[in-house]
């Protein structure tokens, strides 16, 4: 056992595993600057306030799993990691008066994410998020342009067959008489209810609809669905946002248990899960409309809309389909070419010759070990280097050897040619195993 470990919840992404991640990274990145999407960075933590009257004091998120730091005696403030993007995001919205900037404002964000949540397979301590928010247009044609663009990100990155689940969760003006109506629907039946379903039954009764708890699955099968108690303008914004995914070619089923665990949400919510894993295992990604939010945090009432899409479950269901990278992916960092030299300790002019070669742009190392030059080669080899650069007495006639290591050929090189003669080579091979 090391004295040391990761904190409990949290991972070391080591370096076979980060191409991954940042080909995902790279991936988001470019899917959201074509549908105009700008990177916003928003600091990691932030007043607690934004997150108890952003995501809502009573969500599990604020109340359970809030990283809080402690505070230092100098200061009054109380921070918070963030749990969730869109809280910090809107705050820096009202902050830098993005109201006055053309609308919508279209933001995005790659980090991690804290939740001080029990440890389990897809469910950690720290995680990444991809999230993207569009602030100032009140829909219904962006609820399914932003839903679209999720549903690419999990094609492009090679999960086919995401299923979107969609539903409205209304607004004030049709939701808390549904409220009303849900909660005594279920103090009717409060015997049938588990222990902490009846305990939620006066803080979050939406929460109850979307139960992973067998026991409520008679229950919520006749409980009544908010889609039958949306008013007038939250039914037709969502029988837009539908005619627009129609138009649009993406598939996607109505779930009128779909509540979501953050309570800024009005009218569009809607949730991404691998094929034929709804209901039994946890979503990919997740987002919805948010049109109180900007005001609750204290700017001029403005709507909003954004999802976030959980990049450790993504990679985790690419694993399942694809398989786990392996420690041999490490060797697609091998480097193009290894300078070795037959003096074990020249080391200042294997060095000075790797240096030349990385700064006109090509992956180089030298051997800096004072080994003799078939150990020096062996190792080359063994990195799936593609080329050994050999020093020896034609150095003294401007010459080098250039060994091809895959092809088992040599031949010798004027040093003063060596980087275009690498170049060239390295552009019409494939080198390591990448
Ligand atoms: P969320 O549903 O809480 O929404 O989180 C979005 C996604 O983050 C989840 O679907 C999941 O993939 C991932 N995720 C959440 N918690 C964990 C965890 N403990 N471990 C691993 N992955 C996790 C939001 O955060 C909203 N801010 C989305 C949004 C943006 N709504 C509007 N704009």
């Amino acid at each position: 056992m090391p004295t040391f470990r990761a904190p409990r919840g949290t991972r070391d992404l080591l370096p076979h595993e980060t191409p991954r991640w940042t080909r995902l990274a790279r991936l988001a990145d470019e899917l959201a600057a074509r549908y105009g999407y700008r990177r916003i960075e928003t600091p990691m933590l932030e007043q607690a306030a934004v997150f108890e009257r952003g995501v809502g004091e009573a969500t599990d998120i604020v109340e359970k799993e809030l990283f809080r730091i402690a505070p230092r005696t100098e200061e009054s403030e109380s921070w918070a990691l963030r749990p969730e993007p869109t809280a910090g995001i809107v705050r820096a919205y009202v902050q830098h008066g993005m109201q006055t900037w053309p609308q919508p404002v279209k933001l995005t964000m790659i980090g991690p994410m804290f939740r001080y949540d029990r440890p389990q397979a897809g469910r950690y301590r720290q995680f990444w998020q991809f999230d993207v928010e569009a602030i100032g247009d009140p829909g219904p044609a962006v609820d399914a342009e932003i839903i679209e663009l999720g549903s690419r990100f999990y094609a492009d990155a090679g999960l086919g067959g995401v299923e979107v689940l969609l539903n409205s969760i209304g607004d004030p003006a049709c939701r808390p008489a549904y409220v009303t109506g849900l909660t005594s629907y279920y103090r009717d039946r409060a015997d049938d209810l588990p222990p902490l379903e009846r305990d939620r039954l006066g803080r979050n009764v939406l929460r109850l609809l979307d139960s992973k708890d067998p026991a409520m699955a008679a229950v919520n099968a006749t409980a009544p669905k908010i889609t039958d108690h949306l008013c007038d303008a939250c039914a037709e914004h969502l029988e837009s946002v539908r005619a627009h995914l129609d138009a649009l070619g993406v598939s996607y089923r109505l779930e009128p248990g779909l509540v979501r665990g953050l309570d800024y949400y009005t009218r569009t919510a809607f949730e991404f899960y691998a094929h034929g894993r709804e209901g039994q295992q946890q979503a990919l990604g997740g987002g919805g409309r948010y049109d109180g939010l900007v005001e609750l945090l204290g700017g001029r009432p403005t709507p909003g809309i954004g999802f976030g899409i959980g990049l450790d479950r993504l990679i985790l269901a690419l694993e399942e389909r694809h398989g786990a990278a392996s420690v041999a992916e490490l060797s697609s960092a091998a480097p193009v070419a290894v300078v070795v030299g037959a003096n074990p300790d020249d080391t200042v002019t294997r060095l000075r010759i790797a240096t030349e070669l990385r700064g006109a742009g090509i992956a180089a190392r030298a051997e800096l070990g004072q080994r003799r030059l078939g150990k020096q080669l062996d190792s080359a080899a063994r990195e799936h280097a593609h080329f050994a650069v050999i020093l020896g007495d034609e150095l003294a006639n401007g010459q080098v050897g250039l060994r091809d290591l895959q092809a088992g050929t040599q031949r010798a090189v004027p040093l003063a040619d060596l980087a275009r003669e690498l170049k060239r080579a390295s552009e019409s091979h494939h080198h390591g195993l990448a």
